[in-house]
């Protein structure tokens, strides 16, 4: 099953109005490979501003978050209406500095992904384990609850992409390596099979994350369930485009 490579880019809470554009106008002056999807993710304050100055035709542009109301009074969240309103047809839930820092259950996470795929904006779905998780072998059990939540609410995967990124991995430096993130993806895979049906399973796209970098990207070329990257720190960076082309 060929699945399209695919890039993120979640530049977290960084950056300011200089920066942002300068990172954009250098991508959109980079030659990127027509097959590659490519999903930026800037802060929320943003967002309007990475929609306008985004030239490339293979570039969208993502929120970091988003809430399960349309509007009304929930102060400081983020509407996947009002997103889309903007240009915004993509955002991430679930991702790990939200479950361990802001505490977002897995039950919250799935309500936000649903409302996010019924009002057509399209999810990136971050899972992944702490080291605690790894250390004590249940990796695939904690990936597995996690995905479990979403499918008890969503049976069509069409607008879903799964980014796995264990947690000790994230801003580390310290990626997983390509081996280990291939068996976990399989793993994954496999899950889905049993929850979403096998046509599902084989069609959704896995990502990595967790310190990657535009050398070690090529590692993870031949790894058959690895379909792409979510990259925190190095999007930031030229090096974001190495990434990019990482498949070539
Ligand atoms: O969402 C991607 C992010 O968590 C990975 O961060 O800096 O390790 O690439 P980083």
């Amino acid at each position: 099953m060929a699945r399209q490579f695919f890039v993120g880019g979640n530049f977290k809470m960084n950056g300011t109005k200089e920066s942002l554009t300068s990172i954009i106008d250098n991508l959109n002056k980079a030659e990127l490979p027509s097959n590659v999807e490519v999903v930026i993710a800037p802060p929320a304050p943003y967002l309007g501003l990475a929609v306008t100055e985004n030239k490339q035709k293979t570039v969208a542009i993502s929120a970091q978050n988003v809430f399960n109301k349309a509007s009304g009074a929930y102060t400081g969240e983020i509407s996947p209406t009002q997103l889309k309103d903007l240009g915004v047809h993509w955002t991430l839930t679930g991702h790990s500095e939200r479950r361990t820092i802001i505490k977002e259950s897995d039950e919250f996470i799935a309500e936000k992904t649903k409302f996010a795929l019924d009002n057509g904006v399209s999810v990136i779905l971050c899972i992944g384990e702490t080291l605690e998780e790894r250390k004590s072998g249940v990796t695939l059990e904690v990936t597995a609850r996690q995905l479990d939540a979403v499918s008890k609410i969503v049976s069509d995967w069409t607008n879903i992409v799964i980014a796995y990124e264990p947690v000790w991995a994230i801003g580390t430096g310290l990626a997983a390596t390509s081996e280990d993130a291939q068996e976990t993806h399989k793993g994954i895979r496999d899950h889905l099979v049993k929850t979403i049906g096998a046509e599902q399973a084989a069609k959704v796209r896995i990502l990595y994350g967790g310190s990657v970098n535009g050398k070690n990207a090529p590692d993870f070329k031949d790894k058959a369930d690895v379909d792409g990257f979510l990259v925190g720190g190095a999007s930031l960076k030229p090096e974001f485009v190495d990434i990019i082309k990482s498949r070539l």
